[in-house]
């Protein structure tokens, strides 16, 4: 029998081995940007796990862009020359290797998760101003302190929009195949889109089309220096799970502008633009993944589905039911960086062609 979850998949010049993903998670293992030898580790172990697709954590476009001083960055040589063998190694063992490139926007200046993830002390020598579509802060009630962002002029919103474009090249000088720019979780890109932080009154808000705009001139630009045979993927908070925030119908919308974009495949995630929807982030799990056959359906791109999947017979049926074409994993990929070959078990399916050959002759038909 073959399952689905591990029959193989082109987009455009790239071919996945399998449908399993690994989501984009933060290491808070960076110095001044610069990936670590643990990004070796977690990465490469997922690939010598069998996982098909591997996408590597938000990477900022800025050293502001960040979301703590110990995330990862994408502005400079320093941080390609690091990627580059950790690309390398991860295609090595049959990955398809992506980068999500970010910008923390009034989510940034925080402590890492480690350190409880709220801003740092204005007084914090490490601290920095963050920006945003208006100066509301993101939790100006709340125990956390979240200081007020500044709000970008047009000509800042450019700039950005020109940081993403010099990631996007440098992206591509360390070799990855996919490229995803990240529109979620509330972060610069996601608090533009949605209603619920955006009250601007120029080009750049109003009705969802303004909205987008930041979204779409970016991705544009993107577009314009990632290759075609490469993979431009866009990770949206599908649903803002907050009283009138973003829906499935307006992010299929947007969806279908970003198609004409160029945009090959959507990466279905949500929640995280205001406090309220914060605990949405991965906890929908019934229902988030779901969602992505509703964008699938809806723009007729590709999707990837994300949000509590653990079990190998869920994630195929997500497959199998063209709900998603990729399923990403996120936590469950951390408990077993060998997950691909558990499902493989699970579902009876004679992986030995997907998995790290040197795994594969032993555990691969079994
Ligand atoms: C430690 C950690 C770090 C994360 N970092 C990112 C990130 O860099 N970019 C992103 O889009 N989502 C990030 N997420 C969200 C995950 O990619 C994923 O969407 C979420 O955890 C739900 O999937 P899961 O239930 O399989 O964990 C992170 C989640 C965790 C647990």
């Amino acid at each position: 029998m073959t399952a689905s979850l591990f029959s193989p998949m082109q987009i455009n010049g790239v071919t996945f081995k399998n449908r399993i993903g690994m989501s984009p998670m933060c290491q808070y293992s960076s110095t001044d940007g610069v990936a670590s030898d643990w990004h070796m580790v977690h990465l490469g172990s997922r690939a010598v796990g069998g996982v098909g697709f591997i996408m590597t954590e938000c990477t900022a476009v800025s050293a502001t862009g960040r979301i703590s001083q110990g995330c990862a960055g994408l502005w400079n040589d320093a941080h390609v020359s690091a990627l580059k063998p950790i690309v390398a190694f991860q295609r090595r063992f049959g990955a398809v290797t992506g980068i999500q490139i970010s910008h923390s926007g009034r989510k940034g200046s925080a402590a890492t998760a480690l350190d409880g993830g709220s801003h740092l002390d204005a007084e914090d020598s490490s601290a920095w101003e963050t920006v945003g579509p208006t100066s509301d802060a993101f939790d100006p009630d709340g125990t956390r302190l979240w200081r007020a962002p500044h709000a970008l002029s047009v000509e800042e919103i450019l700039k950005i929009q020109d940081q993403f474009t010099h990631s996007a090249r440098l992206a591509l000088e360390a070799g990855y195949d996919l490229l995803e720019v990240h529109c979620a979780h509330g972060y610069l890109l996601h608090s533009f889109l949605t209603p619920l932080v955006n009250t601007r009154d120029d080009d750049y808000g109003g009705d969802l089309r303004a909205r987008a705009r930041f979204l779409l001139e970016t991705v544009k630009k993107v577009r314009a220096v990632w290759p075609v045979e490469k993979i431009l993927s866009v990770r949206l908070s599908v649903h803002d799970f907050a009283e009138g925030g973003l829906t499935l119908e307006d992010t299929a919308q947007v969806g279908r502008w970003l198609k004409e974009l160029g945009v090959d495949i959507l990466d279905c995630s949500g929640g995280g633009a205001v406090p309220a929807a914060r605990g949405a982030i991965g906890n929908r799990t019934a229902e988030q993944p779901e969602m992505a056959g509703v964008i699938r359906e809806a723009t007729g791109l590709p999707a990837m589905a994300v949000g509590g999947i653990t079990d190998a017979a869920q994630a195929d049926a997500l497959i199998a039911s063209s709900k998603a074409d990729i399923v990403l994993l996120g936590r469950e990929m951390m408990r077993d960086p060998h997950w691909a070959f558990r499902a493989a078990k699970e579902l009876k399916v004679d992986a030995r062609h997907v998995l790290a050959e040197q795994y594969g002759f032993f555990v691969g038909a079994s």
